[in-house]
């Protein structure tokens, strides 16, 4: 039987990477000792007052239809978080209820990208970026973010890269899997470009609580920006919530009422006792994400000190997020052997970077979603690994 093209262009070239991670993951389910540095979600449980809501709401018979776009307690709660951080008069008008960032960056591109039109992406970036956008037709210019730079925005590469099919840019700060916030300077360098040359922004800003250093700035905050910005967050990494699959779009209202018609056709709306779980996270229980936040940082300064034994291994200390990326070049000319080969030998499961961009060829990540003594455990058995070779 034959499937639309729509079909091709929902596959991401770095899924191979996974490889590896999806192996520790079976081997782990066989009670083998193995230690997963290679996953991306909060070790930690949704604290219980936030499952407590969901529950109560369930047991109060919350289980029917709701609003498409999200409650409206919900929407304003959400809007009056972002007003706080940002200075700007938001209302629940302006924001969409959706099944996570990931949710809200799909109806994004739905929504502002046509077959043909190029959409700006800084390289590296998330891995499911390149089919999310792709879907839509829309080619993606990847603009480099080298590592020699600390994997920085570089303003001028993306006015070079802008043309008269650019319609946006997207951006990731703090960034997967590089942990870049980036600075109010490099952000208003981008909205200069987007105002001149009237394109739209999308901003990732999932990570935007779990920063360790520096403050989260939200490119809507800056001058002429809240108009042409779709900011996209959740509270999975913040609240340790991934499988609630809660998270929002925050945007022009005009462009909320078309995201609105497209969830009607995608998923009908957020389940009402999620949304009461994500309203107790945003109200009652808005600062649960702080010690687990601590922890990860403290998690970044254990693996970085471990990892500052192994001979020539330049670690990338993140302002931001759960991950940690080292340089293996002078070890291995191809790191998608050396993830395999660290893994037979030691049962250490790492991500190559480079499937998040070319960018981090040459870099593995390492994440620190699991408790310190595995997280030592598992940078020990990679510096002995390097040093055994
Ligand atoms: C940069 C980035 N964006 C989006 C997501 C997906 O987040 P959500 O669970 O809110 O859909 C992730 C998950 O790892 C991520 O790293």
């Amino acid at each position: 039987m034959r499937y639309s093209s729509l079909v091709d262009r929902l596959y991401n070239d770095g899924a191979a990477g996974w490889d590896v991670h999806m192996a520790a993951w079976r081997a782990q389910a066989r009670g083998e000792d193995v230690i997963v540095l290679s996953v991306g979600d909060p070790d930690f449980d949704t604290p219980a007052p936030i499952v407590d809501a969901a529950v109560d709401a369930l047991r109060s018979g919350d289980t029917h239809y709701g609003p498409i776009i999200g409650r409206p307690e919900l929407r304003a709660a959400v809007a009056a978080d972002m007003s706080a951080r940002t200075g700007l008069s938001l209302g629940g008008e302006n924001v969409m209820i959706c099944a996570g960032t990931q949710n809200g960056l799909l109806a994004a591109a739905m929504c502002l990208l046509d077959a043909g039109d190029e959409v700006i992406g800084l390289d590296p970036m998330y891995l499911t970026y390149q089919s999310t956008l792709g879907v839509t037709g829309a080619d993606i210019v990847r603009v480099a973010q080298p590592a020699a730079g600390g994997f920085r925005p570089d303003a001028a590469a993306i006015e070079a890269a802008v043309t008269a099919r650019t319609r946006a840019v997207v951006i990731t700060t703090p960034n997967n899997p590089t942990g870049v916030a980036m600075t109010r300077a490099e952000l208003e360098a981008i909205a200069e470009i987007a105002l001149r040359h009237d394109l739209w922004v999308v901003s990732d800003e999932v990570y935007s609580d779990v920063i360790f250093e520096g403050e989260h700035v939200s490119i809507a905050s800056l001058d002429g920006m809240a108009e042409r910005t779709v900011t996209v967050g959740s509270l999975s990494k913040s609240h340790a919530m991934t499988g609630w699959r809660c998270g929002w779009a925050v945007a022009p209202v005009s462009l909320v009422r078309h995201f609105d018609a497209l969830q009607v056709n995608v998923n009908y709306g957020i389940p009402g006792f999620v949304q009461a779980a994500a309203l107790a996270a945003l109200t009652e229980y808005r600062e649960a994400f702080r010690p687990m936040v601590d922890a990860y940082k403290r998690r970044r300064d254990l693996a970085a000190q471990v990892l500052a034994d192994a001979p020539d291994l330049p670690v990338l200390v993140p302002d931001a997020g759960m991950y940690l990326l080292a340089d293996v070049r002078a070890h291995t000319d191809s790191v998608r052997r050396f993830v395999r080969e660290l893994f037979d030998a030691t049962g250490v499961s790492v991500i190559d970077a480079s499937a998040f961009g070319d960018s981090c060829r040459g870099w593995i990540r390492l994440s620190f979603t699991l408790s310190d003594d595995a997280l030592v455990d598992g940078c020990t058995r990679l510096v002995d690994f390097l040093k055994s070779r």
